[in-house]
């Protein structure tokens, strides 16, 4: 299966899909930093482009056969970190639904924050993808049940031509964990350290957290410890032993492999991480997807209890 990932920064999502054993032949954003850690970890073409011009951008996507188009449009007018009020990033949800529509792959997958469900950007482009066929399966997925060790809830809107509503429900939730993944599941004791500082959005939060438990949503900041941390009565452990996670130490949590090539000063490296689609949360929902296209090509049942292995001789 051929795919294009739209707003793709430096790759998450791609890496992810491609790890499923979706073939992603092109990423389009038109952030430059990011399309130069993107190009440093993805052999294929790479597009500075402005994605809100929808005409060109379906020019430049119709130059390629594919069957999905992938894409997380920016979500920071949406985010809980962000400002309320929807504007002009919004409306990138938009042109992405007229950008799908236009081509009409198979297949496409949306990924965004969790509060973008509710968004007025996300009714209208809604309308569009309805109208042109798709079927759609909406969920928002924790992705520390999915092989991800941090609790981060996205919301996915995964569009098939021709196909009822929910369609991938039932494989979906088959494929999530019983619970959630802890740090010290995912990296042992790589960290070399049991508590860590991670900044809270207000003093009525904790901020040290614990390896035996999934990491807070990683964000595109990472603060120090403030001179004037009152500290917190459900902090485990004094925040005189602890440290703020480094920056590459916040990319494994989003679960980007060791040797993922990055540049770019820390500030830059913060933000692509905290923007990025977890790596196994993205493989998460292409697997999914594969498991699908399996299911329907070579009719294998989806309650088969070997079906992963069958699915991976299939791909
Ligand atoms: C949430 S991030 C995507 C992260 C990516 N999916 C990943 O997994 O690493 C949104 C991206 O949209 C890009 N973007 C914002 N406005 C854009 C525009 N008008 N045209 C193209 N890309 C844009 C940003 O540069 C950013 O990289």
């Amino acid at each position: 299966m051929k795919a294009i990932d739209l707003f793709c920064g430096v790759g998450g999502l791609s890496l992810g899909l491609k790890l499923s054993g979706i073939d992603v032949i092109a990423g389009m954003d038109n952030w430059g930093q990011a399309l130069s850690v993107y190009q440093l970890n993805h052999f294929h073409d790479v597009l500075d482009i402005d994605l809100s011009d929808v005409d060109t951008t379906f020019n430049a996507v119709a130059n390629y056969e594919i069957d999905l188009i992938a894409g997380g449009p920016p979500c920071q007018d949406f985010s809980h970190a962000g400002k309320r009020v929807e504007g002009k990033r919004a409306n990138l949800t938009l042109a992405y639904a007229e950008i799908v529509a236009k081509i009409l792959p198979k297949w496409f997958i949306m990924e965004n924050v969790d509060r973008s469900q509710n968004s007025d950007a996300y009714s209208e482009a809604r309308i569009v993808f309805c109208n042109a066929n798709y079927g759609l399966t909406e969920i928002v997925l924790d992705a520390s049940y999915c092989g991800v060790p941090q609790k981060r809830k996205r919301f996915f809107c995964i569009g098939k031509r021709n196909e009822s509503d929910g369609f991938l429900l039932e494989i979906i939730k088959s494929k999530l964990s019983k619970s959630p993944m802890t740090i010290r599941q995912y990296l042992g004791n790589d960290l070399g350290l049991s508590h860590y500082y991670r900044h809270p959005r207000n003093y009525c939060r904790r901020a040290v957290f614990s390896i035996d438990e999934p990491s807070p949503t990683i964000r595109g900041v990472n603060r120090p410890i403030p001179k004037g941390y009152p500290g917190h009565a459900n902090d485990e452990v004094p925040v005189d032993s602890v440290r703020p996670l480094t920056t590459l130490e916040r990319a494994r949590l989003q679960t980007f492999p060791e040797n993922y090539a990055w540049n770019g000063n820390k500030t830059e490296m913060e933000q692509f991480i905290g923007n990025a689609v977890p790596v196994n949360l993205a493989r998460f929902v292409g697997e999914c997807v594969m498991i699908y296209e399996a299911n329907e090509v070579i009719g294998i049942n989806s309650n088969d209890i070997n079906l992963e292995q069958r699915i991976k001789q299939y791909i």
